[in-house]
């Protein structure tokens, strides 16, 4: 069985991008192998770091050519939803662990027009989704505690991605599943493999040596050479 069914997403972080040319590094990205494009808003309260908000969505809204995930790491999100999809999110993503009120929450994201996604911390369990999983967009499940860009893929991850495949087929849902903190060339295809749908990557994209446009494309192509073996060795079975 082929078990990289089809091309994952990649989603570079804007965290690990030039925050002070933030036109220049969505422009560069408009024209890269990314397809979506990830923002990581944190309060402080919810993580212990202050990121970016809304007005620095409008102004790379303005330049985007692809989708913007949001990635909001913030209590009480539900007060600012319809702000965040006026500034130009396509999805977003609101945290288990910040939500008391999740399905309220869940669907009034869709009703402002966006797809509607879950995030979990590391020792959030994957079972906790069971009476949501129907009603998601995605689950970004958290390869590092949220906060910080540049930690080490916690590896447990690889076994929540394959549960969290699991429940969502036993649900019926088609929830897009994505991988959030320290994915690189090394854990990527293990994480395709086990059911990841959408790569963030942060420090491997904008630290990379060669630029973010060319690492992209270089995992691009790594993900694809795996696909294509994993298909000759179907073959031959
Ligand atoms: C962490 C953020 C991530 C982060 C990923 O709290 O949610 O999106 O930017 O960065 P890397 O890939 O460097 O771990
Ligand atoms: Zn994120």
């Amino acid at each position: 069985m082929n078990l990289l069914r089809r091309a994952p997403l990649l989603a570079p972080s804007f965290l690990a991008a030039d925050l002070a040319n933030l036109q220049a590094e969505t422009e560069r990205l408009a024209t890269s192998a990314a397809d979506w494009l990830h923002f990581d808003v944190m309060d402080g309260r919810f993580v212990p770091n202050i990121s970016f908000g809304l007005p620095v969505l409008q102004a790379v809204a303005r330049y985007a050519k692809q989708p913007i995930d949001v990635h909001l790491m913030i209590e009480e999100p539900q007060n600012y939803l319809s702000a965040f999809r006026d500034a130009g999110a396509s999805i977003i993503t609101v945290h288990y662990e910040a939500c008391p009120h999740l399905h309220r929450v869940v669907q009034q994201i869709k009703q402002l027009g966006c797809r509607a996604g879950v995030a979990l911390n590391p020792h959030t369990p994957v079972a906790l989704l069971e009476d949501i999983a129907a009603d998601l967009d995605l689950v970004l499940i958290m390869s590092v505690n949220p906060g910080f860009g540049g930690q080490a893929f916690i590896p447990n991850t690889l076994k929540k991605v394959a549960m969290v495949k699991s429940l969502l087929l036993d649900a019926g849902s088609d929830a897009l599943i994505e991988v959030d903190g320290g994915v690189n060339m090394t854990n990527a295809g293990p994480l395709v493999e086990a059911g990841a749908d959408v790569l963030v990557a942060g420090n491997f994209v904008f630290s990379a040596p060669e630029g973010p446009v060319a690492a992209l494309a270089n995992l691009r192509d790594h993900l694809a050479g795996l696909e294509m073996n994993t298909a000759a060795a179907d073959r031959r079975q």
